[in-house]
């Protein structure tokens, strides 16, 4: 059967992260401040998790701001922190309508104790023994200042005797690390130059990128903890080493 984007593709039970950028070029384009794209962005967020739910995607983990975000103008940092509490005041009845939890993490104790209040109970009033999705959302996350972070507990976990190095293992980092998921099966990194993020998400390359994703979910699903590679090895597979390239 050939493959179009009416094709409905099984996404069930993968792992799935989006890293939002093109926030300040949408707004650019359309001739708007960048405070106007963040909060489109937000907008597309609440479609996205919707319909990420509804695919019954194991886990949707959003990458909203990086640790060099931390180096915009102090204007948009604070739109941004408005943005971060009117968009969980607003979302989260509807997240506990669909049974979604919320869990935040990287250092989001910089954002303020207006954020803090705000991410706490948001994440305590959307607790869900069996979620129908788990929704991660990354603030003050950078992937090399979590290394180095895990790095320096599992030094002071030898040194003080609480951990052998030979006992170190791709899962004992992990355990070290603050990110919430092991492995992502799919990577997308929005804001390319065909697909401006937060605009409409379907667009013309969706159809030569729907093969890829059904490829990568069916994988995901058959090879889960494997550490196996896709067919065409590095070729389909992003520098994170587990991104399945839009091309
Ligand atoms: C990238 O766009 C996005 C950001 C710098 C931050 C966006 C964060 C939010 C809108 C808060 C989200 C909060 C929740 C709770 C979901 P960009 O300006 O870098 O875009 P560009 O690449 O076009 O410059």
């Amino acid at each position: 059967m050939a493959i179009n984007n009416k094709t409905p593709i099984d996404l069930s039970g993968i792992n799935v992260g989006i890293i939002m950028d093109g926030n300040g070029r949408w707004a650019k384009k359309n001739h708007l401040n960048v405070s106007k794209g963040h909060e489109k962005g937000v907008e597309t967020v609440r479609q996205i998790v919707e319909r990420a739910a509804k695919a019954q995607l194991e886990s949707l983990s959003l990458y909203a701001f990086s640790t060099e975000n931390w180096s915009r103008p102090k204007n948009e940092i604070l739109g941004i922190k408005k943005l971060i509490i009117s968009a969980i005041n607003s979302q989260v009845p509807d997240l506990v309508e669909q049974k979604i939890s919320l869990n935040f993490f990287g250092d989001f104790l910089s954002f303020g104790p207006k954020v803090i209040q705000a991410i706490e109970k948001a994440q305590k009033d959307t607790q869900f023994n069996e979620p129908n999705l788990q929704l991660n959302i990354a603030l003050g996350y950078g992937g090399r200042a979590d290394i180095i972070q895990a790095t320096k507990l599992i030094a002071e976990d030898i040194m003080n005797g609480n951990l052998s190095t030979d006992k170190i293992s791709d899962s004992t980092i992990f355990d070290y690390l603050s990110a919430p998921i092991e492995e992502l099966d799919l990577l997308i990194r929005t804001g390319g130059d065909h697909r401006v993020w937060p605009g409409p998400v379907v667009d013309h390359r969706c159809q030569l990128a729907t093969g890829h994703l059904q490829r990568a979910a069916r994988f995901a699903r058959d090879h889960r903890g494997t550490g196996d590679v896709p067919r065409g090895g590095q070729a389909d597979r992003g520098a994170d080493g587990g991104a399945v390239r839009d091309r």
